[in-house]
Order: C-alpha cells, then sequence, then structure tokens
C-alpha cells in the first residue's frame, strides 16, 4: 500500500505542534502504509517492524494480541499454535517491546489469565517492575464446563524500571442503577472523602462491552476493545505528547483514544484491510468513545 498522509481533522481538531515524524523513532526504510499529524500506522508483522524501533523511544505499550481461541483473523494470522509455540511467539515481541520502552515507560498486556500469568512472569525474568494485574470484569461470559465461570480479562501493567508516569485518577463514587443510593458505606469515614471519587482500583467493573453498532466499525465488528480501557492506559501513564506503541492494532482503539488524548502514536497492524478500518476510523469520527467519567487529577 502507498503511503499516505491524512489530512482531514480526525478524532480532533486540535493540532499537534509538529506533525509526528515516524522517522524520529522508526527506520526510515521502513515506510508506514500511512500517518496521520499524531501517528503511524505499519501493515506488517509486528516482528517485522519492532525491530526497526529505537530502543528506549515510546512511553507507553498497550499490546492486546489474538488470545490463540481459534478466531478468525484473516489469512495472515494463525490462532490456533500449539501452546508452547503460543508462548514462544509473545515472547519475541515482548523483548522488542522492553527494548523499545523508555526507563520508566510502561508496558500493558491485555489477555486471557491464562496466558497473562505465563507474559508476567516473562517480564519479570527480563526484569521490569511488576505494578498491577488489572482485572477487567467480563460482562455476558459464557460458562465453561468444569470450571469456575470466567468472569475477567487480565491487564498486565509493568513499567521499566520506577514509573516515571502515573497520574491518579478518580473514578465517581458507586451507586444502584434502581435507586440511586450510593452501594457503599465507607466505613463510616463518607464524609471525610474526596467528592471527585474514589481511586481508580485494580478491578475494572464498570467497561462496557463493544457491542452497540455505534462503537464499531461495519467491516469488523468483532475483538474491538471498549476506549474505556485505553483511555485508562493512556491517562495513566502518559502525558501530552507522549508516544503509544501498539505492536496489534486491530480496529485502531489505541490511536483513537492517544489522539483524542493529544498524544502521539505508532502502531502494527498484519492485516491490510483492518488497516483500512482503521484509516476510516480516525478520518471519520463515526465510530463512538464509551461514556467515561474518570477523574484525572494530576
Ligand atoms: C485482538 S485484536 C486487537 C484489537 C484492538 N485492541 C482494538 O481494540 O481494536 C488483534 C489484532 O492483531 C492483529 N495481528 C495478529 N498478529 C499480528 C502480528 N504478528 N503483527 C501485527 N498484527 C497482528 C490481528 O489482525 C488483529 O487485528
Amino acid at each position: 500500500m502507498a503511503q499516505q498522509i491524512l489530512q482531514p481533522a480526525q478524532l480532533t481538531l486540535i493540532k499537534p505542534p509538529a506533525p509526528f515524524k515516524a522517522a524520529n523513532y522508526v527506520a526510515s526504510k521502513v515506510r508506514p502504509a500511512f500517518s496521520t499529524e499524531w501517528g503511524a500506522l505499519y501493515n506488517d508483522d509486528c516482528l517485522k517492524i519492532l525491530p526497526h524501533i529505537q530502543s528506549d523511544s515510546v512511553d507507553t505499550v498497550f499490546a492486546d494480541p489474538p488470545f490463540n481461541l481459534q478466531k478468525l483473523y484473516g489469512s495472515k494470522v494463525s490462532d490456533d499454535l500449539a501452546e508452547h509455540e503460543y508462548v514462544e511467539w509473545c515472547h519475541r515481541w515482548i523483548a522488542e517491546c522492553v527494548r523499545v520502552v523508555k526507563p520508566g515507560g510502561a508496558i500493558f498486556i491485555y489477555n486471557l489469565p491464562k496466558w497473562n500469568i505465563l507474559l508476567g512472569a516473562e517480564l519479570t525474568r527480563l526484569g521490569l517492575n511488576f505494578r498491577h494485574w488489572i482485572a477487567v470484569s467480563i460482562k455476558f461470559g459464557l460458562p465453561i464446563t468444569g470450571r469456575l465461570y470466567p468472569s475477567h480479562y487480565s491487564l498486565l501493567y509493568y513499567t521499566k524500571g520506577k514509573p516515571k508516569t502515573f497520574r491518579k485518577i478518580r473514578t465517581p463514587i458507586e451507586t444502584c442503577r434502581h435507586c440511586d443510593g450510593e452501594v457503599k458505606d465507607y466505613g463510616g469515614h463518607r464524609d471525610a472523602m474526596n467528592p471527585l471519587g474514589v481511586n481508580l482500583t485494580d478491578v475494572w467493573v464498570d467497561v462496557p462491552p463493544v457491542r452497540h453498532r455505534k462503537f464499531k466499525s461495519e467491516k469488523r465488528s468483532a475483538n474491538q476493545l471498549s476506549t474505556k480501557i485505553l483511555d485508562r492506559v493512556v491517562e495513566l501513564t502518559t502525558n501530552q505528547y507522549d508516544v503509544v506503541l501498539d505492536p496489534f492494532g486491530g480496529a485502531g482503539t489505541t490511536f483513537a483514544v492517544a489522539e483524542r488524548k493529544l498524544r502521539h502514536w505508532i502502531g502494527c497492524e498484519i492485516e491490510p484491510d483492518y488497516v483500512e478500518v482503521i484509516q476510516d476510523r480516525l478520518l471519520s469520527k463515526d465510530i463512538g468513545h464509551h461514556h467515561n467519567d474518570d477523574v484525572i487529577e494530576g
């Protein structure tokens, strides 16, 4: 696909002081499929692109890879590997993500608990600092015979040394959707609580599933995350004009959120059809952003 610079205003009308220069981060012999004022997308296997990204250069990595659940992503992706092959494949892109993230930068990996327990061990082995195992509650999951009812995905959060950016997020005090009364009594300390809300916890029960048509592309209806997850990843660990890398672009949620929050981004997506989906999303503003009442304190 020929390189293309998208000009129309994307999700935001605000432009960065200078357009994003991918060549400052990625060897210029590798050409993006398209660029915006805020970022650049590469249409190739991330294992081929990541080695061309400069070491210690990006602020946050967010990775939502295929989960090896035999899903169909397109002709270039096998989502049905032997278990050891899948884990070895993850180790290969994880090693690159660790290399390219800045000292103090963050790495997030979204996956099933079954895989993330192994991928977290690899991040620890590579010397990263464990910050959190965030449980993202699954709405409408399916029961599995002979098992507990699976009700969360895992979002690993590690940093390369001491975190350089950790911004405080508050979430609204929980209320009952029927009577509007507060759900918890806070042990008699309610009056002393911050009116802006409570500190974001490591259990996220308020992330909506991406079900409604207005939140997804007609050309790609599955495997898309809520913008609320990315809102938090970006707000917690980056500042304006920082760079977020996502090796598994999908429907472009990470890039859409980055642009909306005035962050730069670098992405890979192996399937050309999904590259088109991402391009449409950044151009058209048609795909909705989930409602989010978080308050960012600092
Ligand atoms: C689970 S989806 C990501 C969804 C994304 N987080 C979103 O919210 O839209 C994983 C994506 O990774 C892509 N992919 C799989 N293997 C890849 C690889 N080796 N390099 C780059 N992209 C890959 C798939 O085509 C798919 O679009």
